[in-house]
């Protein structure tokens, strides 16, 4: 899959301005404000239906009224365009001209990995980012995981509004825990196995950037609790029990103390926890190889190449990592944000676009 592409109209500060990228790696260079991350973000909310900065979509628009859009266009797949109308309604999303029913059909249809500074903060920051992940990237090549992840939320709504009730029917209740319980196990082994992989795929190119000097490990906080032989029934059975024990506790607190809402990811060097121990070089190193372990994994489960899209990422990278980085991306359509080519290791034979930036508008293209 290869974005030829982008057209942009009155999103954000672009009022209308098309982009043509080519195959290997393409900069978008500008200085700062000018533009570079909202069209990364016009091109990811094209593929996926999200913006990956912001849920407030009133954000996106150029201006009070008129509507946005975001065009693209590839070689060798199906097209997407993104309307927004106006900012009451949905956006449209069409793909091949042909209006899709929710943002779920695109999922593993435009694979695309982004890395945004932003994603610092899922290794640095609390539970919640990590999960966000989890579920954001399984969702983007396993439809049926969003799906079951939908269905497990509005149970876990269903039951915490329940229990802040002051007196509820026993028996709804537990059928809120049976389903929950039901969800949160199909959520839990597909996140288990995604971290296997994820955790198998980082630890190569972790080794391979670090020069085999560190060893980065990450796991699901619950798999040591998850029995891989378990009947299906029998961690049902304990799940709803678990909810059972934990009633009176959750009537208090008002919320579900219990279930996949509640886990996260263990990211470790060398037996430290990073997020507690590691200096900035090494959670700024960890988050990126985590993303670049995303490349073989979708690859493998999608059996297409995902466009890799990166914002300002070789900041605070040493040069042998920024070699090493662009090494990793050989082979794949890049497209990547910086000030300058200033210190970045690659030469210019081998930079295949240049697309420079100014204060919204196209300067200048090589
Ligand atoms: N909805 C909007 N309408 C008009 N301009 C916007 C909108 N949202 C952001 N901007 C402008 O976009 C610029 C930031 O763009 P950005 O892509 O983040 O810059 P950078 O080139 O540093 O990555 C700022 O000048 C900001 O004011
Ligand atoms: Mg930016």
């Amino acid at each position: 899959m290869k974005i030829q592409r982008a057209k942009l109209i009155n999103y954000r500060n672009y009022k209308s301005e098309d982009f043509e990228f080519r195959e290997g790696i393409n900069f978008i260079l500008g200085n700062n404000a000018q533009g570079k991350t909202n069209l990364l973000e016009s091109i990811y909310l094209a593929c996926t239906g999200r913006s990956f900065r912001t849920n407030r979509i009133k954000e996106l628009f150029n201006s009070g009224t008129e509507p946005f859009f975001v065009e693209l266009k590839f070689s060798d797949s199906d097209d997407s365009k993104f309307i927004y109308l106006n900012k009451e309604n949905r956006p449209s999303i069409k793909v091949n001209n042909f209006e899709i029913k929710g943002r779920s059909e695109l999922f593993g249809r435009f694979p695309m990995i982004l890395f945004s500074p932003i994603h610092l903060l899922m290794v640095s920051e609390g539970p919640n980012k990590r999960r966000k992940f989890l579920d954001r990237e399984i969702s983007l090549i396993d439809k049926n995981y969003f799906i079951n992840l939908l269905y497990y939320n509005k149970y876990l709504s269903s039951r915490n509004k329940l229990l802040r009730e002051e007196k509820f029917d026993e028996r709804l209740i537990e059928i809120y825990e049976e389903k929950l319980s039901e969800y949160a196990f199909k959520i839990i082994k597909k996140r288990i196995e995604f971290t296997e992989k994820l955790n198998s795929y980082s630890q190569e190119i972790h080794s391979y950037f670090t020069e085999n000097n560190e060893k980065l490990k990450i796991t699901y906080s619950e798999h040591q609790n998850w029995k891989n032989n378990q009947k299906y029934d029998k961690i049902i059975q304990d799940y709803v029990q678990k909810h059972r024990e934990n009633r009176r506790r959750d009537i208090k607190t008002k919320r579900t103390n219990f279930g996949p809402h509640l886990h996260d990811l263990n990211i470790d060097i060398d037996g430290r926890e990073i997020r507690k121990f590691a200096s900035q070089g090494q959670l700024r190193l960890s988050a990126i190889t985590i993303f670049f372990s995303l490349i073989p994994f979708i690859e493998e489960e999608l059996g297409k190449k995902p466009i890799i899209l990166l914002d300002d990422v070789f900041s605070e990278l040493d040069k042998s990592r920024k070699t090493k980085l662009l090494e990793v991306l050989d082979g794949y359509q890049t497209i990547i944000t910086a000030t300058d080519l200033d210190g970045v290791p690659i030469k210019i034979e081998n930079i295949k676009n240049i697309i420079e930036i100014e204060n919204g508008t196209l300067r200048r293209q090589i």
